[in-house]
């Protein structure tokens, strides 16, 4: 196989596994306004993430003082290219530690951004990406779907305090589910609207309405995406007016026969009877 176009189907590979898509700033803003109480000083961890690309590394540099952080760490996987798409290359990756604006000229200059390289790929789940972990307070990140339950897995071991973007029907996933359920962690704040991933341009979108093209940049809307947390957030407190009322053997709303919990086809309706998400209709 050619090399272009090998490296097409690498990438056709990846993005099929739902790992290539990237967050806009605007989206980051709108979610991370919300928690500005609890980043005093902690240390941020961006572990999906090439510094050189990612808007999330770009909004923590660029609010790094406003929020009062400690510091910044970024690791990113297999790439040592500035491209934002990467094709996978490199087996070793690189990664960042931000302490803030020492020169104050209110910008994350280079030589205040000290690039560092792991010995590895930048695996979330390797042994000196695990050492990074252990020294941050707060994950922030979109990390790659197809391993959510595995990457939620190594934070709750962690013990981390998070902030992350996945498809809502993770929800559903039984392991994911438990830990919702225990109280382990919930939704977070912007989870309604549509929410636009940049997508490499060779990317095929079938559904023109998915589609966008901005200043030459591709942009997919990839369904419910929604951002998950285990920080305290004010709607976490606030009262839900509730208007209906669940009776049991209601038909309306059937008991599933392996599971305590009840079917409610149409999200609205769960929120008005149960006032939370037991009620979300289960894949098994
Ligand atoms: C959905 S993209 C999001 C990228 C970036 N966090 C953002 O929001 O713009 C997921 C990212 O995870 C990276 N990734 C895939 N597998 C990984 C792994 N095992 N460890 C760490 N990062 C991984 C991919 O390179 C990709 O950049």
């Amino acid at each position: 196989m050619e090399k272009k176009s090998l490296n097409k189907s690498l990438r056709k590979a990846n993005i099929s596994k739902n790992d290539d898509f990237y967050t806009q700033l605007t989206d980051i803003e709108k979610e991370l306004k919300h928690y500005k109480e609890h980043f005093k000083n902690k240390v941020v961890f961006c572990n999906c993430d090439d510094p050189r690309v990612s808007n999330f590394f770009h909004y923590f540099s660029y609010n790094f003082e406003e929020l009062g952080l400690k510091k910044l760490i970024t690791t990113c996987y297999k790439n040592q290219q500035t491209d934002l798409f990467s094709e996978y290359k490199s087996e070793k990756a690189i990664y960042l530690e931000y302490f803030g604006d020492k020169n104050q000229n209110n910008i994350p200059d280079i030589k205040e951004i000290g690039i560092k390289h792991l010995k590895g790929d930048g695996d979330f789940r390797s042994k000196e990406c695990i050492e990074l972990l252990k020294q941050s307070d707060i994950v922030v990140t979109n990390p790659p779907f197809s391993l959510f339950r595995e990457y939620v897995a190594q934070l709750i071991k962690y013990d981390k305090k998070f902030i992350i973007l996945a498809q809502q029907n993770a929800i559903s996933y039984k392991e994911i589910f438990k830990l919702i359920k225990e109280n382990k962690f919930w939704l977070g704040v912007d989870n309604n609207g549509t929410k636009w991933f940049q997508v490499p341009k060779d990317y095929e979108i079938t559904t023109e309405s998915r589609k966008k093209i901005e200043d030459g940049k591709k942009f997919f809307s990839m369904g419910s995406i929604v951002w998950f947390t285990n920080l305290d957030i004010k709607k976490r407190h606030e009262d839900l007016i509730l208007c209906k009322t669940y009776k049991e053997h209601k038909e309306e709303y059937p008991k599933y026969d392996h599971y305590d919990a009840i079917n409610v086809d149409r999200v609205a309706e769960f929120q008005w009877i149960t006032g939370g998400l037991w009620a979300f209709r289960l894949h098994f």
